[in-house]
């Protein structure tokens, strides 16, 4: 009995998901735990052999990679293309590819800019609208956009992230309005410091490293693994009548204040 509780709140058996930015750190342990959940993933990446190496690695047939740069458009239309004409719907969608160029607000470049909203907000958007159509189809979806403290707190040196991070925030809030009529959910996925390839300059300076730590109340910073619970709890029923909400991650860092 209680095996079926769980079965029916958390299976992902039967669904198909896209998670990008998917070779590795937070989206890779996303798209680990989807699959292993029963979801066919499709995994999503500029960094092809990384993303070969993550699907052998993963090991598990509901995995699929597609090497792409999701600033592209015609990619972007392309991934979609593809995950219909294989799989005829998509149930979840996972906005996780992001980038953080760091450099001073006073000298931020213009390229710095563009390439991190083309990223972080732009192409979340635009998936979201080509992948929306065919839930709207189905009348049912789920999309998790991942978002950053810096979506909620100014981040010294890195105003495009901040700024990017907030955008996709309040674009999570007006697709959940936009799409609820047709039974989508859209929520924010929102880790706090996650060990990653994105961090790892932070984590390995001892004093950014110390420094990051005294705000967190578990006093560990986070792996990718503690963001697949939270994920497969967003993308599934047990969260069924959840919408334009945001979900911390951050073992306590928001909640600490000052
Ligand atoms: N690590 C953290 O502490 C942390 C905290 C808050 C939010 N996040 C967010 O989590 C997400 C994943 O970051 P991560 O920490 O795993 O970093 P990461 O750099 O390891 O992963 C990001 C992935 O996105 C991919 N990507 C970047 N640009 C792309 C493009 N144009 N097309 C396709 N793929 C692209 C990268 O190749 C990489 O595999 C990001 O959105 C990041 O902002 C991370």
């Amino acid at each position: 009995m209680q095996s079926e509780l769980l079965e029916s709140l958390f299976s992902l058996k039967g669904k198909i998901a896209i998670v990008t930015g998917a070779a590795r750190g937070n989206g890779k342990a996303i798209a680990f735990g989807f699959s292993e959940c029963g979801a066919i993933v499709y995994l999503v990446d500029i960094l092809q052999d990384n993303l070969l190496d993550t699907i052998k690695e993963i090991n598990n047939e509901n995995a699929r990679p597609v090497i792409a740069d999701i600033t592209n458009i015609a990619n972007l239309r392309a991934i979609v293309g593809q995950v219909i004409t294989q799989e005829k719907k998509i149930d979840i969608l996972v906005n996780n590819a992001g980038i953080s160029i760091s450099e001073p607000s006073e000298s931020y470049s213009e390229d710095a800019w563009d390439k991190t909203y083309e990223v972080n907000l732009k192409a979340a958007f635009r998936l979201s609208q080509l992948v929306s159509q065919h839930m709207i189809e189905c009348r049912e979806g789920a999309i998790i956009n991942i978002t950053s403290l810096g979506a909620e707190l100014g981040f010294a040196n890195n105003p495009a992230y901040a700024a990017s991070k907030g955008g996709l925030k309040q674009l999570t809030k007006a697709l959940a309005k936009d799409l609820a009529k047709y039974n989508i959910r859209v929520n924010n996925l929102c880790p706090g410091y996650i060990k990653t390839d994105m961090t790892i300059k932070s984590y390995n300076d001892p004093e950014l490293y110390k420094e990051r730590l005294e705000r967190i109340m578990f006093n560990r910073w986070g792996e990718p693994e503690d963001l697949v619970g939270p994920a497969i709890f967003l993308a599934s029923d047990a969260s069924k009548y959840i919408t334009g909400q945001d979900l911390f991650v951050d073992g306590g860092w928001l909640a600490k204040g000052v």
